[in-house]
Order: structure tokens, then sequence, then C-alpha cells
């Protein structure tokens, strides 16, 4: 008897000075409430320590309050190094919506299908260590909103990644990881895949991937009948070439290695590779090529012929020159950008379909005269960069909305301009309500209007 009396004391003892201790091991912070768990090293450790604890004393300046379980919807992990997550404690929160676990040392998170945290909508386990996601581990997370797995090891994901979490996903961050291929068969049918209850941005940014693997199946979406966007973030890895046949809405695949890519989406951002031809199973409403080795738009096959485009940028490819028919069916195009492209002339009618069309950038090319009749069909261009090229002469400057009539800006830095001739040009601009768009390199020390750099007359 006097033993376990004493027992019983040595026992409590124990425990007195853990929970005093460890007292240092929580905060709350306030608007909204949030419990911050910290400094432990040990997953058996954050368990029992919540297993110790119904109420949690939380401050607000001073002001101390004590919070339930319950009412806790967020809970961050602060300089916690633990390899796999401490269940048995997120398990007594019963409203959780957010878990930050990033930051650690977690390696496995096959601990979820064992949690029915039906009300977790954010879960971040970035920066863990995280190598392979299998089994369908989140497949309990009905209502998971926004998943953040980047900054992990991952080099694999199964097929069946989205089962379950598909009606109510919207975004899955696995960038910076070290996959290796994208199967497409993710994006196929058997796969639940056409649930999709959200629009869906998938980051597969800055891993290692060389392959994409067509899908054998059939693509299961089709998105324009449900009425959702999915955004696929493929930039910044190894791709040397792609072909694609799943209907994916917005497809970036900048910064590969990519010499020749077949998509089937709706925007296609291609910048920063070495693109000599593409070709499309769709009609795609924008499209970037900046910075490739396109050398003629003939090796750009659309479905049916561009009829679609609003936005083309070809910005940085050495075309030279450009053949007049190569905008004639564009007739929907809203922005073109064929900044240094190396052309000396436009020929004339090289616009002449362009009606729609409000942006064209013809910066840092190589001319030096165009005529107003390139311009005449394009009744609705606000904004014309002419940047860095070799004019001296602005086609009828003094009555320009004649040819342009709905022209709002204007950027003429970098020119050959004569310094009388450009402040005749600014004055009148002032008048018609044309405006001269900052110089973004203004010269500061040497002749200049604006910022503008400008010539002696006798130039
Ligand atoms: C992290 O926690 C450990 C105890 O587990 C502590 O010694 C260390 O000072 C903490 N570091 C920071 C930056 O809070
Ligand atoms: C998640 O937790 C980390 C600490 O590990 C913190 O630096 C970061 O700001 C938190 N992120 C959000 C969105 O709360
Ligand atoms: C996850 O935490 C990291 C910090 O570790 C933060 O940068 C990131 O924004 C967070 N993600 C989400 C979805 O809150
Ligand atoms: C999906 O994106 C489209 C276009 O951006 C938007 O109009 C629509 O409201 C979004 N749908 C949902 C469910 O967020
Ligand atoms: C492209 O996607 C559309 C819409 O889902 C689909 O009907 C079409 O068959 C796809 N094209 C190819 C070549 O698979």
């Amino acid at each position: 008897m006097l033993f376990k009396i004493f027992f019983f004391l040595i026992v409590f003892c124990i425990c007195e000075i853990q929970i005093n201790g460890q007292s240092e091991n929580y905060f709350c912070s306030t608007n909204p409430l949030k419990l911050i768990l910290k400094g432990f090293r040990d997953v058996e450790d954050i368990e029992k320590f919540c297993q110790s604890k119904s109420n949690w004393e939380c401050d607000d300046y001073g002001q101390k309050f004590i919070v339930s379980q319950g009412e806790f919807t967020k809970i961050e992990f602060q300089n916690i190094s633990i390899t796999h997550l401490p269940m048995n404690c997120l398990s007594l929160f019963p409203n959780l919506k957010e878990l930050n676990a990033s930051n650690s040392e977690i390696e496995k998170v096959g601990e979820f299908t064992n949690y029915y945290g039906s009300h977790l909508e954010i879960l971040n386990l970035s920066r863990n260590k995280i190598k392979k996601i299998e089994n369908s581990p989140f497949r309990n997370l009905g209502n998971l909103k926004y998943l953040d797995l980047s900054y992990n090891q991952i080099e694999v994901i199964e097929s069946n990644f989205f089962n379950n979490i598909v009606k109510s996903i919207a975004k899955i961050d696995l960038s910076y990881n070290k996959l290796k291929q994208f199967d497409e068969q993710l994006l196929s049918d058997g796969y639940q895949i056409y649930n999709l209850g959200n629009n869906l941005t998938i980051q597969l940014d800055n891993n290692l991937i060389e392959k994409f693997l067509p899908t054998r199946k059939n693509c299961a979406l089709n998105l324009e009948n449900l009425g959702f966007k999915l955004t696929l973030d493929l930039s910044d890895n190894l791709f040397k070439s792609i072909e694609s046949k799943c209907d994916i809405t917005v497809l970036d695949i900048s910064n590969n290695q990519l010499k020749d890519v077949k998509a089937n989406a709706t925007e296609v951002i291609v910048n920063n590779n070495k693109i000599k031809t593409m070709n499309f199973f769709t009609d795609p409403n924008i499209v970037s090529l900046k910075n490739n080795d396109l050398q003629s738009l003939d090796y750009v096959n659309f479905l049916s012929a561009f009829k679609n485009v609003q936005e083309l940028d070809i910005s940085n490819n050495l075309f030279g020159s450009l053949k007049i028919e190569t905008f004639a069916d564009m007739r929907n195009l809203k922005k073109l950008s064929l900044r240094g492209i190396g052309l000396t002339k436009i020929l004339f009618g090289l616009f002449g379909q362009l009606r729609k069309l409000e942006y064209l950038d013809l910066s840092y090319n190589d001319l030096s005269t165009f005529d107003h009749q390139n311009f005449l069909a394009l009744d609705n261009l606000k904004t014309l960069d002419l940047s860095g090229n070799k004019l001296r002469m602005l086609f009828n400057f003094e009555n320009i909305k004649e040819i342009l009539p709905k022209l709002q800006f204007i950027a003429l830095e970098g020119n050959k301009w004569s310094c009388s001739y450009l402040s005749l040009i600014k004055k009148s601009f002032n008048k018609q309500q044309v405006q001269l768009i900052e110089a973004k390199k203004p010269v500061k020390n040497e002749r200049n209007i604006f910022g503008i750099q400008c010539y002696f007359d006798e130039l």
C-alpha cells in the first residue's frame, strides 16, 4: 500500500513537471484562432501532450482565455521534427480545417488513411521528406481543397492519387520534387478525375520530368462540358518532346528543352524552349511561344487554322520576315506580340484582317519606315508598341485617329527621332488624347524628351 502511494506520487510528480515544462510547447494565435505546437522532437511526445490536455490556455495581448479542442480550426507546427504525423493528436480536433505541418522531417503520409478529417480543407506538407505518395493516403479527406506537397522528394505519384478528393480539390502543389514522368493516365477515365467539382490547378513545375506517358484509355475530361478549368504547370522540367491528347485548359510547359509539342489545350504557354514545330489538336485561345527557335508560323499547326486565337506571342524568335498571309485567318486576335523577331519591313496587308486587334507589340525589330496603310484595318487598336526600332518618322501622327480611331497608348522609346520632331509628336498626341508610354529605359544624361532619347535635327 505504502509502495502504491509512493509510486503514485512519483508518477504524479513526473507528470506535473512534464506538463509545466511543456507549456512552452504551444501557443495560440488569435484572429483567426490557431493552435501552434512547437519544439517537439518525437511523435509520441506530441500524442501524449495532446491527450493530457482537453483545454488550452490562450493569451490575447495579456488576456488569458481557455479554448477547447473543438474550437480550433487551424493547427500549425513550428520547429517540430517528426517522421510521421501524430494522427491520434490531430483526431482530437474534430473541426480542423487547416493543418500546416510544413518544415519537418515527415517521410510518410499513409497515416491519413485512418483519419476521418472530414473538415480538413488545407493540408500543408511542404518542405518535408516525403518520397512516395501511394495507396491514396488522402482518400478520407473529402473536403480537401488545397494540398501542398511542394519541396519534398517525391519520385512517384500513383494514378489513383485523385480518388475521393477529386470533388473538392482545387489545387495540388507538387512543385520542387523529384518526379521523373507525368502519366497522362491521371487524366483519363477510370480514375475519377471526370468527377471534378472545381477548377483544378496542378503544379508540377521544377521537377525532373522528361517523359509524358500518353494514356492508353480515353481522356476522361471534357472540360468544356463540365465547365471547369484544369491548369497543369509543367514548367522547369526536362521535357524534350510532348504529345498530350487530353483536354487541358491551361498548359504551361515553359523552361524545358522542347523541340516539338503536340497539345490539346486552350491556353498554351511554351516560352523559353527550342520549339521548331508545334501542333494543336484543338483551337487554342492563347498561345505564347516566346524565346524559341521558330523561323516561320508554317510549322505551327492548329486544328482549324487559328480561328479562335485571341492572344499570340511569338516574341524573340528569329523570323526575319513574315509572309503576307501569316495572320490572315486569325480574325479573333486581340493581342499580338512580335517583339524582337528581326522584322525589317512590314508587308502591306499583313495586318489586313485583324479588325479585333487591341494590342500590337512591334518593339525591338529593325523597322526604319512603314506606311500608315499597314494599319488601316486596325479599327480597335488601343496600344501600339514601336520601341527599339530605327524610326525617324511616324505616319500621319497629326491625325493618327483617322487611321487608328481607338488608339490610347503608344510606346516610342529607343528610335531615331530628332528632338524637334519628337516634341511635335508629343504635343499633337496630347491634343488627340493619345498617351505616350513612359520610357522603360529612360535616358537621363543624353538628349531626351520625357526620358525618350532623341537626336539633333541634322541626324
Ligand atoms: C526548437 O526546439 C528545440 C527543442 O526541441 C529548442 O532547443 C530550440 O531552441 C528550438 N529552436 C527554435 C528556433 O525555436
Ligand atoms: C506554415 O508554417 C510555417 C512554420 O513551419 C510558417 O513559416 C508558415 O508561415 C506557415 N504558413 C501558413 C500559410 O500559415
Ligand atoms: C505551406 O507552408 C509554407 C512554409 O513552410 C508556405 O510557404 C506555403 O505558402 C504554405 N502553403 C499553403 C498552402 O498555405
Ligand atoms: C472556374 O474558372 C472559371 C474561369 O476562370 C470561372 O468563371 C468559374 O467561376 C470557376 N468555377 C469555379 C467553380 O470556381
Ligand atoms: C482533345 O480534347 C477534346 C475535348 O475533350 C476531345 O474531344 C478530342 O478528342 C481531343 N483530341 C484528341 C486528338 O484526342
